[in-house]
């Protein structure tokens, strides 16, 4: 049987192939990244904050529990997800995200927009016992947030390594990370006893809260700020 003119022409020629197959793959590449350095920053587009002791306290209790690994953060512009979660991500509020919290699988819900959508209490009680607050929910309980204790020398060292690699913590950040946890986490603190929760300001639930609860607030205003739930 005559071989086929793709096996004579191409397959057979090694070094032209991988050529070829280079060339190929490249246009699709070039198609990706060209569009992400036309973008930049735009004029009107504002950094947002970055996290704050508290929050980068519960974001290391996210990534050592592994939440990732069911829960994605990012809204695609589609109807669908906006209609679900509200308005899509944008690239700016990743910004101090190191690493990425993006996440490719959704067993559970994407929590991009998860702030401010139940009280401080409701995550308490759904870390406690997610089928207390959502029937027949598959997500595993986390306990001992309510009970293990976060150390403000761990933090710092967090925040010096965000430093670091580029996060903008001034002096007085890294000089008063015990203080500005007790500020921020006796805030939640005092709404949780309204629920007739008992908690204390360095417990890691209070600082998960407080990470939740920023995830999603740094949506960008002004002109970049288009999209969102129809
Ligand atoms: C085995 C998969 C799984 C893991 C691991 C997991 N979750 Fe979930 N999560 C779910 C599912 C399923 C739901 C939806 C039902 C519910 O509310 O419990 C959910 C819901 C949530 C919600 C409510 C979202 C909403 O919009 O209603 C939050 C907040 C949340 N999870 C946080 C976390 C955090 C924080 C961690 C890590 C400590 C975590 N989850 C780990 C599966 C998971």
């Amino acid at each position: 049987m005559a071989e086929h003119w793709h096996r004579r022409v191409l397959e057979h020629r090694s070094a032209l192939f991988a050529g070829l197959t280079t060339v190929c793959i490249s246009i699709g590449g070039l198609a990706e990244i060209i569009p992400m350095f036309t973008v930049g920053v735009g004029h009107d587009e504002v950094l947002p904050e970055p996290y704050t002791a508290l929050e980068v306290a519960g974001r290391d209790i996210y990534v050592r529990e592994g939440c990732y690994t069911c829960h994605s953060q990012m809204v695609r512009p589609f109807r669908d997800e906006t209609l679900r979660y509200g308005e899509w991500s944008h690239a700016v509020e990743y910004s101090w995200d190191r690493p990425f919290q993006l996440g490719s699988r959704r067993i559970g819900p994407d929590l991009h927009r998860v702030g401010g959508k139940y009280p401080d209490a409701w995550h308490y009680e759904h870390m406690k016992d997610p089928r207390s607050t959502s029937p027949g929910s598959v997500m595993p309980a986390y306990a001992w947030l309510l009970e293990w204790k976060v150390d403000p020398d761990d933090v710092h060292a967090s925040m010096v390594a965000l430093s670091r690699v580029g996060t903008p913590y001034t002096d007085e950040d890294l000089g008063n990370v015990a203080g500005s946890m007790q500020t921020q986490g006796q805030g939640i603190v005092d709404r949780m006893k309204v629920a007739g929760i008992e908690a204390s300001w360095d417990d890691e639930i209070v600082a998960m809260t407080a990470y939740l609860q920023r995830l999603g607030t740094d949506r960008p205003k002004g002109p970049m700020a288009k999209g969102g739930a129809e």
